[in-house]
């Protein structure tokens, strides 16, 4: 039974074939008559906003062969108490794999376990494995291995994004650097769990310096708006900007898992001089994802 909880227990080989597949799955869309997911039914189950992962994941279900149910959590009678083991245990009797977004990253192992079906993390306070994949894929259409390249993230260095950045370093062998508030950066338990070359500091130039990659994400995740306010002010200085950009290589690219706030993490103009990147990482959630599912179900 194969499980994307997080990119931490992701094994290295099924990252790099995961890869591997997406770029196939890109090449061969609408000529492929592979249906890996024939007569399945997978169900989406999002405690969270979402627009990317939640559209991307349901057509590339379709396109699987399989059909999409989306349950938002509240409407379950999860949303009223159910525990989460017996929701698990009956939806493992009626359906055939699942997608989940929720606050902790428990509910969905723990989903994993009692459900006995495929359990894919679309977004925990601690994780986005799939959007991370995404991204990795985006860079190496343009750029070839991400190996030995640097990668700068800026912003709220404790958040999702950041902490599945740190897992994937030391697999797909590049440096990573997190420029974020002290406040913000990730505990020094993740780092040695994730070991690699990874460095955090409060300096955004320093981290930006020659960097490959400039990579940003929200300051105000899912689950934390009652501390905006602080946040915002936290958090002020530690954009992506045309000025960052001229420490990095004059080639970097400049990526941003979305939503943006344009002046918060990103400013205006650097968002739209890299439009075409961030929203290549965006159409690139579909690809990866078909990967992902097609990995899953497959022995
Ligand atoms: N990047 C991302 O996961 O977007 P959504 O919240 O819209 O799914
Ligand atoms: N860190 C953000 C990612 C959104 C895709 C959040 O959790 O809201």
């Amino acid at each position: 039974m194969k499980h994307l909880l997080s990119l931490e227990t992701l094994p290295q080989a099924d990252f790099k074939q995961i890869l591997q597949s997406a770029g196939e799955f890109k090449k061969n869309r609408g000529n492929s008559t592979s249906q890996p997911l024939a007569g399945q039914t997978w169900a989406l189950i999002f405690a969270k906003s979402s627009t990317r992962t939640r559209v991307s994941f349901e057509t590339g279900i379709r396109e699987l062969g399989g059909n999409a149910m989306f349950l938002n959590a509240n409407d379950l009678q999860l949303g009223r108490g159910e525990p989460i083991q017996d929701t698990a245990r009956v939806l493992g009797r009626m359906i055939h794999g699942a997608i989940i977004r929720t606050y902790a990253q428990k509910d969905v192992e723990t989903f994993a376990a009692f459900s006995k079906i495929p359990t894919i993390n679309a977004l925990t306070d601690d994780e986005h494995p799939c959007q991370i994949l995404a991204d990795i894929m985006t860079f190496e259409e343009k750029k070839g291995s991400i190996s030995g390249k640097v990668v700068a993230f800026i912003g709220d260095g404790a958040c999702n994004v950041p902490l599945s950045w740190i897992f994937a370093a030391d697999k797909m062998g590049f440096e990573l650097r997190i420029a974020a508030p002290a406040s913000l950066q990730p505990g020094q338990d993740i780092l040695r769990r994730a070991g690699g070359k990874i460095s955090c500091t409060t300096d955004i130039e320093a981290a930006a310096k020659g960097a490959d990659l400039l990579y940003t994400d929200v300051w105000v995740s899912m689950g934390k708006e009652a501390e905006a306010r602080d946040r915002l002010k936290i958090l002020a200085g530690f954009q992506i900007n045309r000025r960052l950009l001229q420490c990095a290589n004059p080639a970097a690219m400049v990526m941003h898992c979305l939503p943006a706030y344009r002046g918060n993490e990103i400013d205006a103009e650097t968002f739209e001089d890299h439009a075409d990147t961030i929203f290549t990482q965006a159409e690139n959630r579909l690809h990866v994802q078909k990967a992902i599912l097609n990995w899953a179900v497959s022995s």
